[in-house]
């Protein structure tokens, strides 16, 4: 069994619709930039040539009538690819990796909004992952009222057909909302919180503060 933990620094970028946690990516991955320090950035679902393929079909306002049991597996396939052929491979080799999203959205999404057993999906994790866990997980936390109003404005405006989760309720982002909160109160040292009604620069402090003591080994690794 590979290790749970490679040489590299695995972070991920978690919440609801809306929340924001891409324009963090963005302006995480420019401060590593300003620290040279060797990064990776990928999304689930997608992240590979693969998954960016399942990623239309899962998301795809035209994929009507989908059993939540068909999204996960498909999530977990585009999931088991990114770890196999991108994750993994960018942690042997030392690089930070933020993955926009990873197995957390699929508890507090399909466990905690869809209502599949969590045991199911931790499973299907440790097959899918061989157990790989990121080192930390932001969870960028906003109203669902805040989350819903940001998702629609934001398909409209968009060209892709990404809407299928977009048209759900308000209430099932309270579910999912509160599925990421049990995650951080389950696991507490790896899943932080982060008040997401705030500028981008300050949510990016609050990210970083988390973030830091992390990066001390990899930079230290770049120093010699
Ligand atoms: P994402 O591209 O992160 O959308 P956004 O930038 O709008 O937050 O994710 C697309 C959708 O996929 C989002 O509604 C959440 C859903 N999703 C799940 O339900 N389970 C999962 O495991 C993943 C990775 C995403």
């Amino acid at each position: 069994m590979p290790p749970r933990t490679a040489p590299g620094c695995f972070l991920t970028f978690e919440g609801i619709d809306g929340c924001g946690k891409t324009t963090q990516v963005d302006l995480f991955a420019e401060y590593l930039t300003r620290l040279r320090l060797p990064f990776l950035v990928t999304r689930e679902p997608g992240g590979t040539e693969l998954g960016e393929r399942i990623r239309k079909v899962v998301l795809s306002g035209q994929s009507v009538g989908m059993d939540p049991r068909t999204e996960l597996l498909l999530l977990f396939a585009s999931r088991a690819q990114n770890v196999a052929q991108t994750i993994r491979p960018a942690l042997a080799r030392g690089r930070v990796v933020l993955c926009d999203r990873f197995t957390d959205a699929s508890l507090a999404y399909q466990g905690y909004g869809r209502g599949l057993e969590l045991d199911f999906i931790r499973r299907l994790h440790r097959i899918a992952c061989q157990g790989l866990q990121p080192n930390l997980t932001l969870v960028i936390d906003i109203d669902p009222s805040t989350s819903v109003r940001r998702a629609r404005r934001r398909n409209v405006d968009a060209s892709q057909d990404e809407g299928r989760f977009e048209r759900e309720t308000r209430a099932f982002y309270e579910r999912v909302r509160r599925g990421y909160r049990a995650l951080a109160r389950r696991e507490p040292r790896r899943v932080k919180f982060i008040p997401g009604e705030d500028t981008p620069e300050n949510i990016h402090q609050a990210v970083l503060e988390h973030a830091r003591p992390l990066l001390a080994a990899p930079l230290r690794r770049r120093r010699r």
